[in-house]
């Protein structure tokens, strides 16, 4: 076993993991057709351009499209991950033994005559494009997301935030799709905090299928102000590129960006990967990077922070795949 590679206990993610056993498509194929694309790199479907093959991926179009392919999964019993924008995992070399579900479930109804005024959205719905309506409507609340990468789905289950919005404030309800049905839940039951909730904690078989936000009435040129100054901050503080977006949650009372950065740390590069010289919290990709060459700048990261300042840093994004073993 190659230690280094050795996943951290704490990832719930690894409750996934399973030996690498073949994973017979028959089924599959006789369920969805052609629709069915078989050994598909990941590095295609994820913002950091990495990862190895997923043995199956199906496109799902619509929220019904995406509820019907998930029955059916569920029927089979058959591993899955559902993706939006892939931009907060990291997919291992190996790849991933089941079905990829890349959410294409785009629809948007803005509703300025509720009170408050919303935004109904399908999850696979680009975040920061929902962010950028909403400015052109004038309706404010959103700014802090025009910038943020990924699906709305994404940021339902991660509590994705920035300059001190994040989707626990703005959302109304989540429609929650099981294998018995589909529900709406109130902003209390995904029992929000700080990058994470009960869908991150506790994944299992359950699926956003869309999410409803809470807006305020405002002028488009306000709105767009607001928008404006994050993106000039953004663009000063974070680096472009293939990236996953901040690599680990900040500690309490610090930021993970910081320790890295007075570690040394930044510039540092692996293969293709390099902790960006610009935020210590962002990895990039500069082209062919492998997922273990992401990884051990991750590993470094983690044990000279550890080691300089005592603080274990928790990985914001989700490592999926197989990790161990030598196959
Ligand atoms: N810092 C350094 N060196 C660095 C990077 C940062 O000293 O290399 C310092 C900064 O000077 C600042 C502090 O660390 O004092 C925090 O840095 P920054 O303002 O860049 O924000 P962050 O905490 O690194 C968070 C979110 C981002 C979000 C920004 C803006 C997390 C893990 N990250 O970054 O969210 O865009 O604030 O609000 O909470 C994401 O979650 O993927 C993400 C990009």
């Amino acid at each position: 076993m190659e230690s280094w590679l050795r996943p951290y206990p704490t990832q719930p993610v690894w409750m996934n993991m399973m030996p690498d056993s073949p994973f017979d498509l028959s089924h599959l194929q006789a369920a969805f057709g052609e629709r069915l694309q078989t050994n598909v790199p990941m590095a295609r479907y994820t913002s950091a351009r990495v990862g190895g093959p997923a043995d199956a991926l199906l496109v799902a179009n619509t929220a019904n499209d995406l509820a019907g392919i998930l029955q059916h999964l569920w029927q089979m019993n058959v591993r899955y991950w559902v993706l939006g924008g892939g931009s907060n995992v990291l997919v291992s070399d190996k790849g991933l033994r089941g079905v990829v579900v890349i959410n294409r479930a785009r629809q948007v109804r803005f509703n300025g005559a509720t009170t408050p005024p919303s935004v109904w959205a399908e999850s696979g719905a680009n975040f920061g494009a929902l962010a950028r309506q909403a400015a052109s409507r004038g309706l404010s609340g959103l700014e802090w997301a025009a910038g943020i990468p990924g699906t709305l789905g994404g940021a339902v289950v991660g509590n994705a935030g920035a300059f001190g919005g994040d989707i626990a404030g703005n959302l109304l309800l989540a429609e929650i799709l099981h294998p018995n049905g589909h529900e709406n839940w109130p902003v209390e039951r995904l029992d929000y905090a700080y990058r994470t909730s009960i869908l991150k904690r506790q994944p299992g078989q359950r699926v956003v299928l869309s999410a409803t936000l809470a807006l305020q009435h405002s002028t488009p040129e306000a709105v767009q102000a607001r928008v404006n100054e994050f993106t000039e901050q953004r663009h000063k503080t974070q680096p472009p590129g293939a990236s996953m977006g901040s690599m680990f949650k900040n500690p309490p009372g610090d930021a993970a960006g910081r320790l890295i950065d007075a570690c040394g740390l930044k510039g540092t590069q692996v293969g293709a990967a390099q902790i960006s010289p610009l935020h210590g919290n962002f990895f990039i990709n500069h082209g062919q990077a492998t997922a273990a060459d992401v990884y051990s700048l991750i590993s470094l990261a983690r044990s000279q922070v550890a080691e300089k300042f005592g603080v274990t840093l928790e990985l914001e994004v989700e490592l999926l795949g197989l990790w161990e073993g030598s196959n």
